[in-house]
C-alpha cells in the first residue's frame, strides 16, 4: 500500500472542499448542499473503510474516481475541467489520499 504525504492529503482536502463538499459534505458525511436534490443520497466518504470489512480499498476508489473505469456513479473530470489528462491522474490520488485520511477508523486506513 502507498502511503500518502501531507501535502497529498492537504492538496486532495483543496480539490475536494471544490469539486466533491457540494454533494458528500464538508468533512464527508454525505450531507452537502445539493445532497438533498440528488436521487441517491452520497455515501458517508469516512466510512468507506468500515463498510469494507475495515479495509480501505485502494483500487476501488481509484476506479470510482476515474471515468475511464466507470461503471457506476462518477466522472471525476466532470465535476472540474482539469488541463491535462495527466494532470486528473494527479488529482485522483490526491483524492484518495484525502479520502484514506479521514476514514473514521484510523486502524482502517489503506496502508
Ligand atoms: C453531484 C453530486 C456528487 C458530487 C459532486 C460528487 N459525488 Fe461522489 N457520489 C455521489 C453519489 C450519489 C454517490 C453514490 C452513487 C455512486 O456510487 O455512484 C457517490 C459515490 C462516491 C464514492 C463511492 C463511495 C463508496 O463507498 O463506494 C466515492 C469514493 C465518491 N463518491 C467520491 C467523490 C469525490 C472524491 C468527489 C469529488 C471529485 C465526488 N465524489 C463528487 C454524489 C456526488
Amino acid at each position: 500500500m502507498p502511503s500518502f504525504s501531507a501535502e497529498e492529503v492537504a492538496f486532495g482536502q483543496k480539490l475536494y472542499q471544490a469539486g466533491c463538499a457540494l454533494c458528500h459534505g464538508d468533512t464527508g458525511h454525505g450531507d452537502g448542499e445539493d445532497a438533498k436534490e440528488l436521487h441517491m443520497v452520497p455515501p458517508d466518504l469516512t466510512q468507506i473503510a468500515a463498510r469494507n470489512h475495515g479495509h480501505f480499498p485502494l483500487q476501488q476508489i481509484v476506479n470510482v474516481l476515474d471515468e475511464r473505469q466507470m461503471k457506476r456513479g462518477h466522472r471525476t473530470a466532470r465535476f472540474w475541467t482539469p488541463p491535462t489528462e495527466s494532470e486528473i491522474h494527479e488529482w485522483i490520488v490526491y483524492l484518495v489520499a484525502y479520502l484514506d485520511s479521514i476514514q473514521a477508523n484510523p486502524g482502517d486506513k489503506g496502508r
